[in-house]
């Protein structure tokens, strides 16, 4: 009898952890994804950038500055964003398409459409990196010229 007992046990916990371990990758999986951020395939395309250059002269720069440095609306070439902790292009397209509340910050999602606001971003994050660079290279000069 205790034999039994101990035998249904033995395959209780086995079932249990397999169930368990079945579980882990796709959960893991799924908090994954969860932090996974869109692909955007207009970075790096150096037509769509100049597009979305011109429509950031034309649709942002009034606020944002010239080359999103920053004007009365915050600077977009530090990498870092208020509104998105970690700076995901996910957030940043939601942000332009719907705004963001009780500030100047209007939504822009009736008047450019998903590609269009794809192709801003690309080209705020080459600004971005462009601003990145040269700063180490300025800091680079300065201690070279100590
Ligand atoms: C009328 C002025 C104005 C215009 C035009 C404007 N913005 Fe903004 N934007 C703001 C202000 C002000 C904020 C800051 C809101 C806050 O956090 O209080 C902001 C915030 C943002 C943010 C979030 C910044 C962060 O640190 O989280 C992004 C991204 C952004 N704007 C992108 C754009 C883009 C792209 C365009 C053009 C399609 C645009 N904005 C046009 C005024 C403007």
């Amino acid at each position: 009898m205790q034999a039994l007992v101990a035998f249904v046990l033995m395959i209780g916990i086995s079932v249990g952890l397999t169930l368990a371990s079945a579980n882990a990758p796709a959960q893991a999986a799924h908090e994954h994804e969860d932090y996974d951020d869109m692909e955007n395939e207009f970075e790096g395309d150096a037509e769509a950038i100049e597009y979305g250059r011109q429509r950031f002269a034309r649709r942002c720069a009034y606020c944002h500055g010239g080359g999103g440095m920053g004007a009365k609306g915050p600077s977009l070439t530090k990498g870092k964003f208020k509104w998105s902790r970690k700076a995901l292009t996910t957030d940043l397209v939601n942000i332009i398409m719907g705004g963001i509340p009780n500030t100047q910050m209007g939504a822009f999602g009736r008047t450019l459409d998903g590609d269009e606001v794809l192709k801003i971003i690309a080209y705020i994050r080459q600004e971005t990196e462009r601003v990145r660079v040269e700063a180490i290279r300025a800091a680079a000069e300065q201690a070279e010229a100590k």
